[in-house]
């Protein structure tokens, strides 16, 4: 597939610059037009002239030249993008584009850019696990910025973990998928509805209930229905993801409370995803006080709670509605059991207690059904997976 697209290559000053000539070489055989923009500190690590000879374009550096400036200025280069890529995204620069400054030619485009923003980190083990670049990286995050990698292994100042930037053709795969999906804009003006994360269930003021469940898949299926030009409500259940700004994110608890706040707006929705994992049993009585230990064994009486995707298949001015299955035996038969008793018009199903993803792992693999079909959705990250279930809810609502 070749891609007609614009891309503005951001290179900050790490040593895996040397792969970002790589990325160019990649990105321009799909076809896309690249243009480079390299901070002062980049060039120390690799020239200029090399990517200038790769992307058949000059490399822009400078703020302040008035030649440059004449040529295409920032701000036009910044409006020429279909989508801004920075790789490597070093530690200082993630913190400047988190704070908003805008010193240089890259952090200046930055700002100044209106279209898509993905970055690649790379950096030192130990700078990517510091706090401060923790919440940098959230905060990116909460402004929409996708952030692709780092990948586990061996780094150039001789350690080993977290910190790697991603290969240049993890990263070209991800942009055109990115790329392709943008395009689409498939579920403008919808509103989609999504459950996401655990729910907890006291059983006295400090202990509870709760199911394993990170909220990484409905978090990332709430932002690719985002990009996908849809109007976003996020019901999450406790975890430690931010959603973007442009989400509105309504926080519960209990899967009582998950299920008033679901059922409450369902009616007005074009789409429902269940993504949750509601806690199937709730306590059927919350103790006032903490329980005292005491006997050798106690019995806990539960309670089943209401199953919330049922219930909004059920409604007279349904949704398209969604389900999850996570099954450890049995896969197609449970899920498509779950589609026709639940009625559902979809069901997203995947593997979990086999060490293949799942709960709280980056990646997973989902195998979806519905009446009469179904598609396998490869093991990838949670954020291209959600992508790909987002297309095929597009593809099935039009039918
Ligand atoms: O039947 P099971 O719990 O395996 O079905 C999973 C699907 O049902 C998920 O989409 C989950 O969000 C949804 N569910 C629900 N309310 C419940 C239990 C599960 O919406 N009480």
């Amino acid at each position: 597939m070749a891609i007609n697209k614009r891309i503005l290559l951001g290179i900050s000053g790490g040593i895996a610059a040397y792969k970002s000539a790589e990325l160019v070489r990649l990105l321009r055989k799909q076809g896309a037009e690249v243009r480079v923009v390299m901070t002062q500190s980049a060039m120390e690590f690799i020239s200029p002239l090399t990517f200038q000879a790769l992307s058949g374009n000059p490399v822009h550096s400078e703020l302040l030249n008035a030649d440059a400036e004449n040529a295409m200025g920032h701000i036009n280069l910044a409006r020429w993008a279909d989508l801004l890529i920075i790789a490597p995204a070093t530690a200082n620069l993630i913190a400047k584009l988190s704070h908003g400054l805008a010193d240089d030619l890259l952090s200046t485009l930055y700002l100044a850019a209106t279209c898509p923003v993905h970055i690649a980190p790379a950096m030192n083990k130990a700078m990517w696990a510091k706090a401060v670049t923790r919440e940098n990286i959230d905060k990116l995050q909460r402004h929409g910025i996708t952030i692709l990698g780092p990948e586990q292994g061996d780094q150039a100042c001789g350690e080993t973990g977290f910190g790697r930037m991603s290969e240049p053709v993890d990263i070209c795969r991800h942009l055109l998928q990115a790329l392709e999906f943008q395009n689409s804009s498939r579920l403008k003006g919808l509103k989609v509805l999504i459950s996401a994360g655990p729910t907890r269930e006291p059983l006295d003021p400090v202990r509870y209930i709760t199911n394993r469940s990170s909220g990484k898949m409905g978090y990332a299926l709430a932002n690719a229905a985002l990009k996908a030009g849809a109007e976003v409500t996020l019901i999450s259940g406790p975890v430690i993801l931010t959603a973007p700004a442009n989400i509105e994110v309504v926080k519960v608890e209990t899967a009582a409370q998950m299920y008033e706040a679901v059922i409450s707006r369902a009616p007005d929705q074009a789409i429902y995803i269940g993504a949750a994992a509601v806690a199937d049993y709730s306590p059927a009585i919350m103790q006032p006080e903490k329980i005292k230990k005491q006997d050798e064994q106690t019995m806990i009486i539960l309670q089943k709670t209401r199953d919330i995707l049922a219930e909004v298949a059920k409604l007279d001015k349904r949704p398209f509605t969604v389900g999850f299955a996570a099954e450890t035996h049995k896969l197609e038969a449970y899920a498509r059991d779950k589609l026709t008793r639940k009625k559902l018009d979809m069901i997203a199903a995947n593997w979990v207690g086999r060490e293949l993803g799942g709960f709280d792992s980056e990646q997973n693999a989902l195998q979806v059904f519905w009446k009469n079909g179904q598609k396998n959705l490869a093991m990838t990250g949670k954020e291209q997976l959600a992508e790909q279930l987002i297309d095929l809810i597009a593809e099935r609502l039009q039918e």
